[in-house]
């Protein structure tokens, strides 16, 4: 299969590319296109077959709930109950924006591959006129995770999907940088208080001050299979091992020269600010008081790791404030959990 990228570009005219897009949709084919936060790869929601060509492409177990989304915030309705006076605040504020809804859904409408197991729905409006623009020329729900291979991270620019997937789908959209950078917060609705299942660009400080306290779940996957808890599909983990280390420059420094020693090279991860001078590779992401920077710049600094020929990758932690929560957050993962010690 060709994979063709159609620039969408404010300047230009674009009515073709959506119609292509829309045919390509129709007619039961994926297509990848930019969101706020990562590129999706998206499918009709309520096309059981379709959706199938997503874990397909990806190369993923279709255990896992999708996201659904949406263009307009009238059609929650049309695949969700249960929605809160909570939940109404949030989408009012938030919407569109990074913030998916967990809330119950509507037996029958949602394709079941799209919530498998579970009898809720995750639903999001996202805030990128691309997005917007197809999802509203559509007229259809879209189900769409990242838009990258499993096991790589979440593509924040039309060339990490082409890298992934070309080949393997006939189309993405693209519409330059992702402005968010990791994927949307994920915010279960169904219990009380609400829990954050995945902390984004929505912070659990910007959720309370709406609604009051919410749970956070600390585990350092946030996969949730429900029905089968054993088949978490594995996150994203660098060619290298990666390790978490803090943020003293005197500590990184000493690290990286015991590394030298073991005859290791090192790509260090972290805050502009940092001067290490005898790094083999360095990755800043953005000022440490720029979370949003940080979250932005991650995922590219993560696939230019697997460019070199790094032995090791260290990745110096974030506050966990605001969006350094969900930096923190896949960082985590991605070193699955580990913390360098010499
Ligand atoms: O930013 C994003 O949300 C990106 C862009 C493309 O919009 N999409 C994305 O979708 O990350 P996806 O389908 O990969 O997100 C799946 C995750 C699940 O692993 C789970 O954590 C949560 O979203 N999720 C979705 N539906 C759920 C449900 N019904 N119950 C619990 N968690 C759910
Ligand atoms: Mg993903």
């Amino acid at each position: 299969m060709e994979t063709i990228i159609a620039t969408v570009d404010k300047n230009m005219d674009n009515e073709k590319k959506y119609k292509q897009a829309v045919d390509i949709l129709k007619s039961g084919e994926v297509v990848a296109f930019p969101t706020e936060t990562v590129y999706g790869l998206g499918a009709i929601a309520t096309d059981e077959q379709a959706v199938q060509k997503i874990f397909a492409a990806k190369g993923r177990p279709s255990d896992n709930p999708l996201i659904v989304h949406i263009g307009r915030q009238e059609e929650v309705s049309n695949y969700a109950t249960g929605i809160t006076p909570e939940a109404e605040k949030l989408m009012a504020a938030y919407w569109p924006g990074p913030l998916t809804l967990v809330l119950p859904k509507i037996p029958g409408v949602i394709a079941e591959n799209v919530t498998p197991g579970v009898d809720t729905v995750g639903l999001r409006m996202p805030d990128h006129p691309v997005a917007l623009e197809l999802l509203r020329t559509l007229r259809e729900p879209l189900a769409a995770p990242s838009a990258n291979r499993s096991g790589k991270p979440s593509p924040t620019e039309a060339s990490h999907v082409y890298e992934d997937l070309k080949g393997l789908i006939p189309l993405i959209l693209d519409g330059g940088k992702t402005g968010v950078g990791v994927e949307s917060t994920v915010i279960d609705m169904t219990t009380t208080p609400p829990a954050i299942l995945r902390p984004g660009g929505v912070t659990k400080e910007m959720i309370e001050t709406l609604i009051g306290p919410v749970q956070v779940e600390n585990k350092v996957s946030d996969e949730k299979a429900p029905r089968a808890p054993g088949m978490k599909y594995a996150h994203y983990a660098p060619e290298a091992p990666l390790y978490l280390i803090g943020n003293e420059s005197d500590q990184i420094a000493v690290a990286i020269e015991s590394l030298h020693e073991e005859g290791k090279k090192v790509a260090l991860i972290g805050p502009d600010e940092l001067d290490i001078p005898k790094v083999d590779w360095f990755f800043a992401i953005g000022s440490e008081a720029d979370h949003e920077a940080m979250a932005a710049n991650l995922y590219r600094a993560l696939r230019q790791c697997d460019e070199t020929d790094a032995d090791i990758i260290l990745a110096v932690e974030t506050d966990l404030a605001g969006v350094g929560a969900a930096v923190m957050n896949r960082l985590t993962k991605a070193a699955d959990g580990k913390w360098y010690k010499d």
